[in-house]
């Protein structure tokens, strides 16, 4: 597929796989695409780790099931929502490789901007929330790029935000301490259905030009 709008507008995600093993070029052309998204001060503040290792995705999910049934434990109807919600969390433990997304601290070209903050008492987090999550965004930014790159492929992948409630299991079992910000997880490969169509808000319901 060469065409961009092409690609922009047939992506879908993507919940079932073939088995298919995902070829290391392709992980890394995945990741290069990631990498020219732009980042707010050009401070490239992402870190992914993908997992092809079929065992140590199952032991990714079996932590991720403590974190979510944790998560959820308060709910009145636990007993009968928790094995579903479970599936729906961990589907990515039948995927032939998940990027795991993070993101790292992000740092302004300016000193002076954030010793001015630090001044008026914000914290770095606060400080970036203040300023529209810049962090965030260039994160977002890398992953709708690695999804339009996966699905160009001939691949297809999800953005999943549900598992995040699993974070802290997820890093333990990834080696990595509870400050590693786990944002996205983004299970890919070759598409095992067609998506059905979806339905668009209307333009009108969208956009104002003024
Ligand atoms: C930030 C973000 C988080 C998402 N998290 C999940 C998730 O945890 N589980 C899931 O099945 N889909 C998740 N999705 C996929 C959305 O459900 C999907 O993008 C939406 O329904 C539109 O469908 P499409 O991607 O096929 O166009 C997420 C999408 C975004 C952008």
């Amino acid at each position: 597929m060469e065409n961009l709008r092409e690609v922009i507008e047939s992506r879908r995600s993507i919940r079932k796989y073939l088995p298919d093993e995902v070829p290391e070029d392709f992980i890394k052309d995945v990741i290069t695409a990631a990498t020219h998204a732009p980042s707010g001060c050009n401070s490239q503040c992402w870190k992914f780790i993908v997992v092809r290792d079929k065992n140590l995705l199952e032991q990714i999910a079996l932590a991720a099931e403590v974190g979510i049934r944790d998560f959820y434990r308060d709910t009145p109807d636990f007993e009968s929502v928790i094995d579903r919600r479970i599936r729906q969390i961990t589907f990515f433990r039948h995927a032939p490789a998940v990027i795991f997304v993070f993101m790292t601290k992000m740092a302004y070209y300016d000193p002076r901007v954030m010793e001015y903050y630090h001044q008026k008492g914000f914290s770095d987090r606060q400080m970036l929330d203040a300023l529209g999550y810049p962090d965030v965004l260039s994160v977002g930014a890398a992953v709708q790029n690695m999804l339009l790159t996966i699905h160009a492929g001939g691949y297809g992948a999800c953005w999943m935000n549900d598992p995040i409630i699993a974070a802290r299991e997820i890093c333990q079992v990834l080696g990595l301490s509870d400050e590693s910000q786990l944002l996205s997880v983004i299970p890919f490969g070759k598409p095992a259905y067609a998506p059905r169509s979806k339905v668009f808000k209307p333009m009108e319901d969208i956009l104002e030009i003024r």
